[in-house]
């Protein structure tokens, strides 16, 4: 088989290392990929919002299957270009993919369905959205574009003074432009955050490992929002959350989906708060988790073409997917100053070779003068496994203590959360 791999992140390049491993897969190409996936398949220089372009290359190259990575493409109708011309590709269609590119519209559907969700209002004007003031008695709120705002869309506000600045912000000065012509003020939750996965091919589901994601800049997550500082897998939720989050929101969404006329076929994420009054929805996603694929791709046992084929061809009924009897874990290694300003270009060295069993998914690095450089605020996922997430952890860390760039920076706190919980597991 042929397969093509759109996008060029950590998450992409996941995908790619995974695909590479399947025995059907006898080549494997990435548009526009990176340095990391260049190592194990022909990276093309097109962009993944190229539509048109991914396509004629697609039928060119006579692609079996399209994999897409990140939600942009998605959002722009991708799979609904590649179906129109007979094209096997992995990910919702544009309409589905509303669940993750239209806030307002993911929202209402939650609430039309009575899934459990946050109590949200949506404004298209700042003079109704000032009017919230009149009615809100707790702060922080949630503000939210409701587009796509490469994951800056979403503030914590913490009070009115804040509250009227976002919404000038969004709704007057037009920072996030079209994605910001509506917003999503929500209720603020608290809890532990879980990233849930299904595939789906609109009628079945098949759950993969579940994963906390560490979206804050430091650790015990304080500092400014990121797209993200590592991840582990799987989220250890007892039995009586994970039967909600299954029976509660996973299925009935999937169902709900169908009954709306929405043909979801894909990966369904889930961003999941377990709060005092049990799990709720923070947010739906139409694609996979970045870093969540760089720790839940390397436990997943046997061929993946199998099951994503499966979703296109919605036969997924005939679909398991076993998982590894392992904990996977995954340190963002970021530029000094990211998610602000921070420097580009750093050469990346390795002081001595890493373990053969360590994964190095590459994110924003390129190949400057046949030097490996940094080219983006997260630069590489380092990805270790183990039977104990204690010793998953230590081998990350030391594995990073041999890389090196100016200015990188890390939390060192991955994976604490889990490390906790089954602690407290033990002594019951
Ligand atoms: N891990 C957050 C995201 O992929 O949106």
């Amino acid at each position: 088989m042929k397969v093509l791999v759109v996008g060029g992140g950590g998450r992409e390049h996941a995908l790619a290392w995974k695909l590479s491993r399947s025995k059907k897969v006898k080549k494997l190409y990435a548009a526009p990929g990176n340095p990391g996936i260049a190592q194990i398949g022909t990276c093309v220089d097109i962009l993944a919002t190229d539509i048109q372009g991914l396509a004629r290359f697609a039928e060119s190259k006579k692609i079996d299957l399209t994999v897409v990575g990140p939600e942009v493409p998605l959002a722009l109708g991708i799979v609904d270009e590649f179906e129109r011309r007979g094209l096997k590709i992995f990910g919702p269609n544009q309409k589905a993919s509303r669940i993750e590119s239209d806030k307002a519209f993911a929202r209402e559907f939650m609430y039309r369905f009575g899934l459990p969700a946050p109590k949200f209002q949506i404004y298209t004007s700042a003079s109704s959205a000032l009017k919230y003031l009149k009615t809100v008695n707790k702060f922080p709120v949630v503000v939210k574009a409701a587009g796509l705002a490469a994951g800056k869309g979403v503030s914590v506000v913490a009070s009115r003074k804040e509250y009227e600045k976002k919404v000038d912000e969004i709704l007057v000065q037009h920072r996030f432009g079209e994605a910001g012509k509506t917003i999503v003020v929500e209720e603020f939750l608290t809890g532990q955050e879980a990233s849930i996965f299904v595939l789906t091919d609109g009628i079945n589901m098949v759950y993969l490992p579940s994963s906390q994601d560490h979206k804050k800049l430091n650790d015990r997550n304080r500092g400014p929002n990121t797209g993200g500082m590592g991840a582990y897998a799987p989220y250890p939720t007892n039995k009586r959350v994970t039967n909600i989050i299954e029976e509660v929101i996973m299925q009935p969404t999937v169902l709900s989906l169908r009954d709306q006329g929405i043909d979801y076929r894909g990966v369904l994420y889930a961003g999941i708060i377990i709060t005092s009054l049990g799990p709720k929805i923070l947010e739906f996603n139409c694609r996979f988790g970045d870093p969540e694929a760089q720790v839940i791709l390397p436990i997943l046992e046997g061929d993946i073409i199998e099951p994503l084929m499966a979703v296109t061809e919605r036969k997924l009924a005939d679909v398991k997917i076993k998982t590894k009897n392992h904990w996977s874990i995954c340190v963002v290694l970021a530029s000094g100053g990211y998610p602000y300003e921070y420097r580009i270009g750093e050469e990346i060295t390795f002081k001595s070779s890493l373990s053969k069993k360590t994964l190095i998914f590459h994110a924003g690095t390129k190949m400057e003068d046949s030097k490996l450089v940094s080219a983006s605020g997260r630069v590489m996922n380092v990805v270790t496994t183990h039977e104990n997430l204690k010793v998953a952890k230590h081998r990350v860390y030391e594995e990073i203590k041999k890389i090196h760039f100016k200015g990188m920076y890390y939390r060192k706190d991955i994976g604490n959360s889990g490390m906790k919980k089954m602690k407290r597991k033990r002594r019951r």
